[in-house]
C-alpha cells in the first residue's frame, strides 16, 4: 500500500496490493482529474489519459463548451452548471439562489491511518493498516471548501472515499446533491449488475446492458429498501466467477441512496453513488461542515469472486466492530413463526425447554410482548411489558429461560409509533407527518421523528430500561415501514429537506449509544426482513436478518445476492417449519438446515409441535453448526454454480484461509429423470494439497478436484441437498 504525490506531474498515485487509483491535477487551473482506476500499473505519469490535448477535447478557455471539454474531462468530483453536462457530484442553492459549483485543487495531505467520520459508520484501520489522502478543493465564488478523502488498506484492494463540504462564507448555502464518489471511465464491454428485490425476495442479482443516458438504482424510502440496494457493479462481458474485470461500488449508509451510471456521447461512463438527491436539501451554515457518508470502490481482475472476497474481508476486518464478529454466535430459536403474537410465559418456556434438549443456545422473544400488542395494529412506542402475556414479568421469564440453560434475546421496533398507543395519545406530533395532511399508515403505524432530541431520548431510555431490567443478551432491532409524509415539527420550513438524512444519523446515534452502553450485547438489525441490510448497519451490528422468507429454495437466490457482497457471518438465516409460511413449499428438514448453515443459523419454528422426525434432526444440525461455523465465518467464499442461471441446482463453497479445509453446499433444486451424476468443480483449493472427502473417503489433490471435479450422484426427489467436507491429509 502506498500513496504518493508527484509534484512535477501533479499526480496522486494510490497503490494497493493489486490495484492503482490515479488522480491528476490538470491544466494551470488545477482541475482534479481522474486518470485511472484498475489493475496495478507501474507508471506514474499517466496524464495522457486525461486526453486534454486531443481533438476535439481542446481545453482552450474560450472554446471549452464548443469543444465539449468539460463534457469529456474525467473529473474526480464534478461540479455543476459550468460546462459539464453530465451528472454532477455536488449541487447547491447559494444565497443568491444560484446553482453552480466548480471545485479547484487547493492543497492536500497524505497521512497514515484513517480518520473516522463524525456520526457516520465507516471502515477503520490503524496507522499500519491504512493510508489516507485528503485533497482540499475550493470554489472561491461560493466560499465552499470540499475535502475529498481517499483511504486505502494494506490488506485490501479497495478505495474508501468520502467527502466533507465546509461553508467558509458568511451566508448559508443549501446542498441539494452530494455524491460520495464519482468515477469517470471509458465503456469497454461492461454490463451493469445490481441487486433487486421486494419483500421476501431481497437482493436478487440483476444484469443489464448499459445504454446511453442514465441508469440507476436508488431508494427514497428512508432506508436502503427491499427493492434496490446501495450497490452497483460494472462487470466485463468476458468476466467469469474467477477472472475478468469487475468494478464494485458500495455505499456505507442506511438511508436514501442513488447509484447511477451514465453513458455519454463519447462512450464514457460516469458512475456515482451517494445520498439520493430527492427530498434532500441540507443547509450548511457559515463555518459548518457537511459530512457525506463513505463509498467503497473495489476493483477485481479476478471476476465476481475476487470482488466478493475482497468485500467480505474488508467488512470482517475493517467495518464490523462488534466483539461477536470473530465469535460463533449462539444458535437461537425465535418465536415469530412459531407463535406470532399468541404467546405467554409458559409457551415461551416450553419452547425453551425443548430447545435446550436439542442443543439450541438462545431464546429470542419477538414482536408482541409489550403494551397490548396482540396483533400488528397497536402499542409501538409503549415499551412496557404486557404482564397478561408475560405473567410474572420479563425478569421472571428471562431468569427461568436462563435456568433452563438458554440465553435470552428480545425484539424491539424502537423507531415506530402506533396511532393506537399511549405514546401517540400523549405526543401525536412526535410522528413524522405534514401538518394538515393525514399521514399514510403502513402496517398501521407511523415513524417517530427521531430528529427531535426529546423523541430520541425517549426511545433510547425506553430500550435501555428494558435491557437493564433483566439479563438480555441479544436485541433484534426491527423497522417495519418506510418513511412517507416527510414533515417534522422540529425542523424549520427551510430545513424539511434535512429530515431523511438527520433521521438516519439519529438511528446511528441510538445504535452507537446502545452498543457503547451494552458492549456485550449481540445486536441484529432487521427491517421487515432484509430492507436494511447494508454496510452502514454492519458497523453497529455484526448480523442482519436477511429476509422474512425462510424457505430454503427462495433463500438460495436471496443468499446468493447477499453473499455477493456481504460475509456469510452477517446473514441471519433460520430453519423454519413446512409448508413454508411465505411460499407454502415443503422442503426436507436437512435442506433447510444446510441452507441456513450459510448464515448465522437458528430456528424459527415451534419446536414443541414440529414432527418428531424433524425435531430429532436438530441435534445433528447443531453439531454441524459447531463443526463448520469457524470455517463459514472466516473462510473465503466461492460461487460454483447458480440455480439462478441453471434452474436446476445451486452450489457454493467456503475454503479456509490456510486452504486446509473446505465445505461445499450443493442443493439439487429439481430432480431430473434418467440423469447420471453431475460434476462440480470446487475452486480456491491448494493444487498441491491432498484432500480427503469426508463422505466418500476419497483422497485427491487440489488440482484434481479443481480441474476434474467431484461427482454428485443424482438424489431422489426435489429440494435435496448435501454438504461435502474436504480436509487436508
Ligand atoms: C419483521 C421481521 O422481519 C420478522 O422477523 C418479525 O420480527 C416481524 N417483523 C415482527 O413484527
Amino acid at each position: 500500500m502506498n500513496i504518493a504525490y508527484h509534484a512535477e506531474s501533479g499526480i496522486f498515485k494510490l497503490d494497493t496490493e493489486k490495484t492503482s487509483y490515479i488522480i491528476a491535477l490538470a491544466d494551470k487551473e488545477r482541475f482534479i482529474g481522474h486518470a485511472y482506476y484498475g489493475k496495478k500499473i507501474s507508471d506514474t505519469d499517466v496524464t495522457y489519459l486525461l486526453r486534454t490535448g486531443e481533438n476535439p477535447f481542446v481545453p482552450s478557455k474560450n472554446n471549452r463548451d464548443r469543444s465539449s471539454f468539460f463534457d469529456t474531462f474525467p473529473m474526480e468530483f464534478p461540479g455543476c452548471n459550468t460546462g459539464d453536462y453530465r451528472e454532477s457530484a455536488i449541487e447547491v442553492i447559494d444565497a443568491q439562489g444560484h446553482n453552480a459549483v466548480e471545485l479547484i485543487y487547493k492543497e492536500h495531505r497524505i497521512m497514515r491511518g484513517k480518520p473516522g467520520l463524525p456520526g457516520l459508520p465507516a471502515t477503520f484501520g490503524g496507522e499500519e493498516e491504512c493510508m489516507t489522502l485528503e485533497i482540499d478543493a475550493e470554489d472561491k465564488c461560493l466560499g465552499m471548501e470540499a475535502t475529498l478523502r481517499y483511504s486505502i488498506f494494506a490488506d485490501s484492494d479497495i478505495v474508501a472515499r468520502s467527502v466533507s463540504v465546509k461553508n467558509c462564507s458568511e451566508k448559508s448555502f443549501f446542498l441539494t446533491r452530494i455524491m460520495s464518489a464519482s468515477v469517470d471511465m471509458d465503456q469497454e464491454d461492461y454490463k451493469l449488475l445490481t441487486l433487486h428485490g421486494s419483500w421476501a425476495r431481497e437482493r436478487h442479482m440483476d444484469y443489464r446492458e448499459i445504454g446511453y443516458g442514465k441508469q440507476s438504482v436508488g431508494s427514497t424510502k428512508g432506508e436502503s429498501s427491499h427493492q434496490e440496494h446501495p450497490f452497483m457493479a460494472l462487470v466485463s462481458k468476458k468476466a467469469t466467477q474467477e477472472s475478468g474485470n469487475v468494478y464494485g461500488f458500495h455505499f456505507v449508509y442506511s438511508g436514501n441512496f442513488l447509484a447511477q451510471v451514465e453513458k455519454n456521447q463519447f462512450d464514457s461512463l460516469r458512475i456515482q453513488i451517494g445520498i439520493h438527491p430527492k427530498n434532500f436539501c441540507y443547509e450548511v451554515k457559515p463555518g459548518e461542515c457537511f459530512e457525506a457518508p463513505e463509498a467503497i470502490l473495489v476493483y477485481s481482475s479476478e471476476g465476481l469472486g475476487g470482488m466478493t472476497r475482497t468485500l467480505h474481508d474488508l467488512y470482517r476486518n475493517h467495518l464490523i466492530r462488534s466483539p461477536y464478529k470473530d465469535k460463533k454466535r449462539p444458535i437461537l430459536i425465535n418465536n415469530w413463526e412459531a407463535t406470532y403474537f399468541q404467546f405467554d410465559t409458559e409457551k415461551l418456556l416450553s419452547i425453551a425447554r425443548e430447545a435446550k434438549k436439542a442443543g439450541i443456545e438462545m431464546l429470542v422473544m419477538d414482536d408482541g410482548w409489550f403494551g397490548y400488542r396482540n396483533d400488528d395494529n397497536t402499542s409501538l412506542g409503549d415499551w412496557t411489558v404486557n404482564e397478561k402475556k408475560l405473567q410474572g414479568g420479563l425478569k421472571y421469564l428471562v431468569d427461568e429461560v436462563n435456568k433452563i440453560g438458554l440465553k435470552f434475546g428480545i425484539w424491539f421496533e424502537p423507531e415506530m409509533i402506533s396511532p393506537d398507543s399511549e405514546l401517540y395519545r400523549a405526543h401525536p406530533d412526535w410522528a413524522i407527518a405534514i401538518d394538515g395532511r393525514t399521514p399514510c399508515r403502513s402496517r398501521n403505524q407511523f415513524v417517530l421523528d427521531l430528529t427531535r432530541r426529546e423523541v430520541l431520548e425517549y426511545v433510547y431510555n425506553a430500550v435501555e430500561k428494558i435491557l437493564h431490567s433483566a439479563n438480555i443478551e441479544y436485541v433484534k432491532w426491527d423497522m417495519n415501514r418506510q418513511l412517507t409524509d416527510l414533515g417534522s415539527v422540529y425542523l424549520g420550513k427551510e430545513n424539511q429537506g434535512e429530515l431523511c438524512h438527520r433521521y438516519v444519523l439519529a438511528v446511528y446515534e441510538l445504535q452507537e449509544r446502545l452498543t457503547k452502553e451494552f458492549p456485550n450485547l449481540l445486536l441484529e438489525n432487521c427491517s421487515g426482513g432484509g430492507a436494511r441490510f447494508d454496510p452502514g448497519m454492519l458497523y453497529y451490528s455484526p448480523q442482519i436478518w436477511c429476509s422474512d422468507d425462510t424457505d430454503a429454495i427462495e433463500r438460495l437466490l436471496i443468499q446468493e445476492g447477499t453473499a455477493l457482497i456481504y460475509p456469510l457471518s452477517t446473514m441471519g438465516a433460520h430453519v423454519s417449519d413446512c409448508p413454508n409460511h411465505t411460499v407454502g413449499r415443503s422442503t426436507p428438514f436437512s435442506t433447510r438446515g444446510n441452507v441456513a448453515l450459510a448464515g448465522t443459523f437458528g430456528y424459527e419454528l415451534d419446536i414443541t409441535k414440529i414432527p418428531e422426525e424433524d425435531r430429532s434432526r436438530i441435534p445433528e444440525q447443531v453439531a454441524m453448526y459447531h463443526k463448520y461455523n469457524d470455517l463459514i465465518r472466516n473462510g473465503d467464499y466461492y460461487r460454483i454454480a447458480s440455480y439462478r442461471q441453471n434452474h436446476l441446482y445451486d452450489c457454493y463453497e467456503v475454503v479456509s484461509k490456510d486452504k486446509k479445509e473446505a465445505l461445499i453446499t450443493y442443493v439439487q433444486v429439481l430432480n431430473r429423470p434418467n440423469y447420471h451424476s453431475r460434476i462440480i468443480k470446487p475452486a480456491g483449493l491448494n493444487p498441491q494439497m491432498r484432500y480427503r472427502n469426508e463422505e466418500t473417503g476419497e483422497l485427491l489433490f487440489g488440482d484434481t478436484l479443481m480441474n476434474a471435479g467431484i461427482t454428485i450422484q443424482n438424489m431422489w426427489g426435489d429440494f435435496q441437498s448435501k454438504l461435502i467436507h474436504l480436509t487436508e491429509v
